[in-house]
């Protein structure tokens, strides 16, 4: 059998990391595409002479040209500027959708049946235009965002309560901004609830640090996160190529769950090896309805900008 094909789009911070993690967890062979001239070359070699060392067996090209993607199973989308301490991803909107534009010319005709995660920001509205680009169903479009917001989420919860990270079962909705929705009513820590755990203002704290959760990466860094970044491209990627049905929160494209009509946004969803196999729906509260309307509202002006 063939290993899986996974290309990723942009061999900058967020790809690169990927990249790495996608061939230390041997999910398939890495292609690494970047305008930089030598850029993904240097990171593919760089990463497959790391493979005797840490001892997975992966082949890694890196390239200007999208021939060597040619029949990938999985097309990871880095590719875009970031932003700075006191941008919001909103600021990278004009920029990056041309860059997507011309991105998903090329997937489009050198990978027409591969699954595309977009990852490039501002995330709901860039994978909206790479659906509307590629022409792909919907099942093969999705956008990653929640398991990223979510993890950090987690995390907080883990290190207050000083517990594993593993016992934290949790996820965020909405979209990828400063308005997306964590949920302490669907949050449980080794299966007990957490609003029984915490108070209610210590939980209002971490929902509002996750909500921040970038902004604080890049304010510290100059720019904006990778690593966690990376590791939660790599769980979706997984997810698609071993099949495993994960149930993790994606932007996918909505047509009447939760009420939405035809844009992408972050929601519970099952992932499996035929990508979006189902957007799950969940009982949400008046005041969890009135905060997701209120991101799904930014997200839509987002994807109208758009034209
Ligand atoms: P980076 O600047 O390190 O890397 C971006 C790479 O894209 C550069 O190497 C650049 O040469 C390349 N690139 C630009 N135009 C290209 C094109 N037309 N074709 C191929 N490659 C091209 O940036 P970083 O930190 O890797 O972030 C990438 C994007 O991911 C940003 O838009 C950032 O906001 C977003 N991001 C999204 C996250 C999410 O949760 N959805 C999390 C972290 C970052
Ligand atoms: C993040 O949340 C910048 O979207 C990126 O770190």
């Amino acid at each position: 059998m063939k290993r899986p094909k996974i290309t990723i789009v942009g061999a900058g911070n967020v790809g690169a990391t990927a990249a790495h993690i996608c061939a230390s967890k041997q999910l398939g062979d890495v292609v690494l595409i970047d305008i930089a001239e030598g850029v993904p070359q240097g990171k593919a070699l760089d990463i497959f002479e790391s493979s005797p060392v840490d001892r997975f067996d992966c082949r890694l090209v890196g390239s200007q040209s999208y021939d060597e993607a040619k029949g990938s199973d999985v097309v990871v989308v880095t590719a875009g500027i970031p932003r700075k301490p006191g941008m919001s991803r909103d600021d990278l909107i004009a920029t990056n959708a041309k860059i997507m534009q011309s991105v998903m010319t090329e997937v489009k005709a050198k990978c027409p049946d591969s699954f595309l995660i977009i990852v490039s920001n501002p995330l709901d509205a860039m994978v909206y235009l790479a659906h509307k680009q590629s022409g792909f169903p919907k099942n093969r479009v999705m956008g990653m965002a929640g398991v990223l917001d979510t993890a950090r989420y987690r995390s907080f919860i883990a290190a207050e309560l000083d517990v594993s990270v593993l016992d934290v079962q949790a996820f965020v909705l909405g979209g990828h901004g400063d308005q997306m929705v964590p949920l302490p009513r669907y949050t449980t820590v080794g299966g007990i609830p957490l609003p029984s755990l915490l108070s209610a203002e210590k939980i209002e704290a971490i929902v509002d640090r996750t909500r921040k959760g970038g902004a604080e990466i890049t304010k510290l860094l100059g720019t904006s996160a990778y690593y966690a970044p990376a590791a939660s491209i790599c769980e979706m990627v997984e997810a698609i190529v071993r099949d495993r049905k994960r149930i993790l929160p994606a932007a996918a494209l909505c047509e009447g769950e939760y009420g939405i009509e035809g844009i992408f946004v972050g929601v519970p969803v099952k992932l499996g090896g035929n990508g979006v196999e189902k957007v799950m729906e969940i009982e949400l509260n008046d005041d969890e309805k009135a905060a997701f309307a209120t991101s799904v509202d930014h997200v839509k002006s987002l994807c109208d900008g758009l034209g």
